[in-house]
C-alpha cells in the first residue's frame, strides 16, 4: 500500500522525535510491504522564523493533499512575546479548523512497566488505567468571538456550540465506547452553561440509538476531582474543547508518562493528524534526550485510523512494549535498575524489534 504522509517536525524536540517515527515507519514499510511518500512542511516557530507566519498556506495545502499528517510539536520561549494571532500555537488551531479535525482522541494508558511513575497510590491503579478522552476540537471557546473594549480594560471570549457540532463528536464517542467497555462519561458544566445544557440533551438523544452503551453525565469540576480520586471509574470520556484540553492533561499525568502518550485528530473520512500529547521541550531540543515513544505510538494510531492497518499498528505497540520489557528507558521514564538511552537509540531499538 502507498501512504501519502505530511510531516511537520515543528519546534524544539519536534525534529528529534519525528526522525525516530520515520525510522519506525521505514521498518513497518519493509516488514509489511508499504511505501510511505513523505513531504515535509513548516509550522509553528520555525515557520515564523523562515516565512513570517505560524501556518503558511503551503503547509495547509500540502496537508490537504496528503492522507495523514504527523506533527512533532510547536512553540517555545523564543516566540512567547508574540501576540495571540502570531504565536506558534496558532498553527495548531489553524490546522485543526482548516482540516476540519473535530474529533480528538487522547488515550491515557498506564504502561505496566512504568507503573511506578504513576503519582497515585498503587491501590488506585491496581489492574491498570486505560482511559480514552474524546475531545471536541474545532468549536467552543477556542473558536468563538473574542476581543477587548476600546479602553482595553475589559475582555471577552465566547463559547458557542451548534447541535450538529455536538452530534458528530458524541456519535464518535458512542462508537468508540461500544467497541470498548460500553461505558461513556459525558463531561459538561450544565449547572451553569447553556452550551452544556444543549450538549447534555444531544447526548441523551443519541443515547437512545446505543442501548448497549451506558451513559453518565458529570460536571467538569467533579470530573477533575474524580480522575485523581478514582480514575478506574472512567473508560471513555467525551467533552467539549476546553474541558477536554484540561482533563486530557490531567488524565495523561496520572499515567505518569506524558512522554508516552499519542493522539489522533480526526474528521468523518479517514484523514487524520497525529501527534504526541507533550510539548516541544526546548530545553532538551537537539540533545538526543527526548522520548520518541509518544510520536512512534502516534504512527500506530495513524496506521489504525487512517490506513486501517490494525496488524501494523499492533506490531508497533508490541515493539514498544518489548523494548520497555527489556529495560530500555529514556531519561523521562528512567527508574532504578533500568538502562538509560537517548532518543535515537530508542527509535532504533523499536524499529529493530519490528
Ligand atoms: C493541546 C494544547 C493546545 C490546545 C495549545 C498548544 C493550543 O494545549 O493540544 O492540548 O490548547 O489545544
Ligand atoms: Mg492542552
Amino acid at each position: 500500500m502507498r501512504m501519502k504522509v505530511a510531516l511537520i517536525p515543528g519546534d524544539g524536540i519536534g525534529p528529534d522525535i519525528v526522525a525516530e517515527a520515520v525510522k519506525v515507519m521505514g521498518a513497518v514499510g519493509t516488514k509489511y510491504g508499504h511505501k510511505f511518500d513523505y513531504s515535509f512542511y513548516l509550522a509553528g516557530g520555525v515557520a515564523i522564523d523562515s516565512v513570517g507566519m505560524p501556518l503558511p498556506e503551503s503547509t495547509l495545502l500540502g496537508c490537504q493533499d496528503s492522507e495523514a499528517v504527523l506533527l512533532g510539536a510547536v512553540g517555545g520561549p523564543k516566540w512567547d512575546h508574540l501576540g495571540g494571532g502570531q504565536r506558534p500555537e496558532k498553527a495548531l488551531l489553524g490546522l485543526r479548523s482548516g482540516l476540519g479535525l473535530f474529533c480528538n482522541l487522547r488515550p491515557a494508558l498506564l504502561y505496566e512497566q512504568l507503573a511506578e511513575a504513576c503519582p497515585l497510590k498503587s491501590e488506585l491503579i491496581a489492574g491498570g488505567l486505560d482511559i480514552m478522552v474524546v475531545r471536541e476540537l474545532t468549536g467552543g471557546i477556542y473558536f468563538g468571538e473574542r476581543g477587548r473594549n476600546d479602553a482595553g480594560d475589559s475582555a471577552y471570549d465566547t463559547m458557542a456550540y451548534a447541535t450538529s457540532e455536538i452530534d458528530r463528536i458524541v456519535r464518535k464517542a458512542f462508537d468508540i465506547a461500544s467497541k470498548r467497555s460500553k461505558r461513556l462519561m459525558s463531561v459538561d458544566k450544565a449547572n451553569i452553561l447553556e452550551t452544556s445544557r444543549l450538549w447534555r440533551s444531544v447526548v441523551n438523544t443519541i443515547a437512545k440509538e446505543y442501548p448497549d452503551v451506558s451513559v453518565d453525565h458529570m460536571y467538569v469540576d467533579n470530573a477533575a476531582m474524580q480522575l485523581v480520586r478514582n480514575p478506574r471509574q472512567f473508560d471513555v470520556i467525551v467533552t467539549e474543547n476546553m474541558f477536554g484540553d484540561i482533563l486530557s492533561d490531567e488524565a495523561s499525568m496520572i499515567t505518569g508518562s506524558i512522554g508516552m502518550l499519542p493522539s489522533a485528530s480526526l474528521r468523518s473520512d479517514n484523514f487524520g493528524m497525529y501527534e504526541p500529547i507533550h510539548g516541544s521541550a526546548p530545553d532538551i531540543a537537539g540533545k538526543d534526550m527526548a522520548n520518541p515513544i509518544a510520536t512512534i505510538l502516534s504512527v500506530a494510531m495513524m496506521l489504525r485510523h487512517t490506513f486501517a492497518c490494525e496488524e501494523e499498528a499492533a506490531a508497533i505497540e508490541s515493539a514498544v512494549g518489548a523494548v520497555l520489557d527489556a529495560g530500555w528507558r529514556t531519561g523521562d521514564i528512567m527508574s532504578k535498575g533500568m538502562r538509560q538511552i537517548g532518543t535515537k537509540e530508542m527509535g532504533t531499538l523499536i524499529a529493530q524489534k519490528l
